[in-house]
């Protein structure tokens, strides 16, 4: 068809395709990321492209012929984007095959993310856990700040009782609180707390254990910090006798150190137990404690409203530190509190 015979909508029909063959080449030709955006600007941009430019042309077209030009235009549109992503994926290809490249050796060793890990008392919480739950015993929790009453009195330390002095508790100013009374909050000293909590709110028979933090105020040095680990053990059932506890302490012991593990029983003696005992057990040629022990005094039964007549049990606290220490053969408690990286990666 010759020019002169040539209506304005074959003017604009014709600008498109060859707008189309133009951008095609242009993008095929692009080598880079950025030579494909260059090409990309000059066709497709928003307000200089020459898609733009053609399509301004569309008001010269008769508007009869007004939707024949729409449906082409949009036709274009679509063939230079689809260009566009085809020549870029082409690009990303090229890169992945560099990738591949001989030059670029995939066996060097990469930057390895550091990836953390449980706090070695933790893990032997954990480890704890799991030992007592095979023997029947399930987790219980307290409150870390408590009243007298719980840490004391119920456990049958009464207020003149030495264990009580300011000296050694953490007691706690709590606002409001007048200055010549005694305070009636503490951090909690010992987990023998939870055993008046677990018997205040559930009827016999009893088989808990809790594992949580103490504080009283050492100094720290390498046995000592002032907060610490234990985990409260309590069973109480008819016929409780000193046998069971005995049993239970040397299947603990034995699980967590070994089979063949030495244990053995001290008379001792604790306000909130009666006999009283602490068991040790023989590691590394010497005797080494782990723990208090007994049979629930009857104080404590009746101060949480249990008949002692009825009802007898077995209670024990042991420092979970020092558990920890002996399987990871750690010399100084304060370094697990530093919180030293280097440190702790090791376990
Ligand atoms: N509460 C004691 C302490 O912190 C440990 C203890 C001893 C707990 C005898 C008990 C027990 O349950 O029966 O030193």
């Amino acid at each position: 068809m010759s020019s002169e015979t040539a209506t304005p909508l074959d003017d604009f029909l014709n600008q498109l395709e060859s707008l189309a063959a133009d951008a095609e080449t242009a993008f095929n030709a692009a080598g880079d990321d950025e030579q494909l955006e260059q090409a990309r600007v000059e066709f497709l941009g928003a307000r200089q492209g020459r898609l733009k430019s053609v399509q301004k042309n569309m008001g010269k077209v008769a508007g009869e012929d007004k939707p024949a030009a729409g449906k082409k235009l949009n036709e274009v549109k679509n063939a230079i984007q689809a260009a566009f992503e085809q020549a870029q994926e082409k690009l990303a290809g090229a890169a992945a095959e560099r990738v591949r490249d001989p030059q670029f050796d995939v066996s060097l060793p990469g930057a390895a993310p550091r990836i953390g890990r449980l706090h070695p008392i933790t893990q032997t919480i954990e480890e704890l856990k799991d030992i007592m739950g095979r023997l029947g015993f399930t987790p219980a929790d307290g409150p870390e700040v408590e009243d007298p009453w719980h840490n004391f009195e119920a456990l049958n330390i009464p207020e003149i009782h030495p264990a009580r002095d300011p000296l050694d508790n953490f007691y706690l100013s709590v606002a409001g609180a007048q200055h010549d009374t005694a305070p009636d909050r503490l951090l909690r000293s010992q987990t023998s707390t939870v055993q008046i909590r677990v018997m205040e709110n559930t009827q016999p028979p009893i088989r808990i254990i809790s594992l949580g933090r103490v504080y009283r105020p050492d100094t720290a040095d390498p046995t000592h910090y002032p907060m610490f680990h234990q985990m409260e053990g309590l069973l109480i059932d008819r016929d409780v006798s000193l046998a069971d506890l005995k049993t239970v302490l040397r299947l603990f012991a034995t699980n967590y150190l070994g089979e063949s593990v030495p244990v053995r029983i001290r008379p001792s003696f604790f306000p909130f137990t009666e006999p009283s005992v602490e068991a040790d057990y023989h590691w590394n040629g010497k005797w080494v404690e782990f723990g208090g022990a007994g049979m629930v005094d009857p104080n404590v039964l009746n101060s949480v409203g249990y008949d002692p007549e009825v009802w007898s049990g077995f209670a024990f606290g042991l420092g979970v530190e020092r558990l920890c220490m002996i399987r990871h053969q750690i010399t100084d408690i304060r370094d697990l509190f530093t919180n030293d990286v280097r440190f702790l990666r090791q376990f």
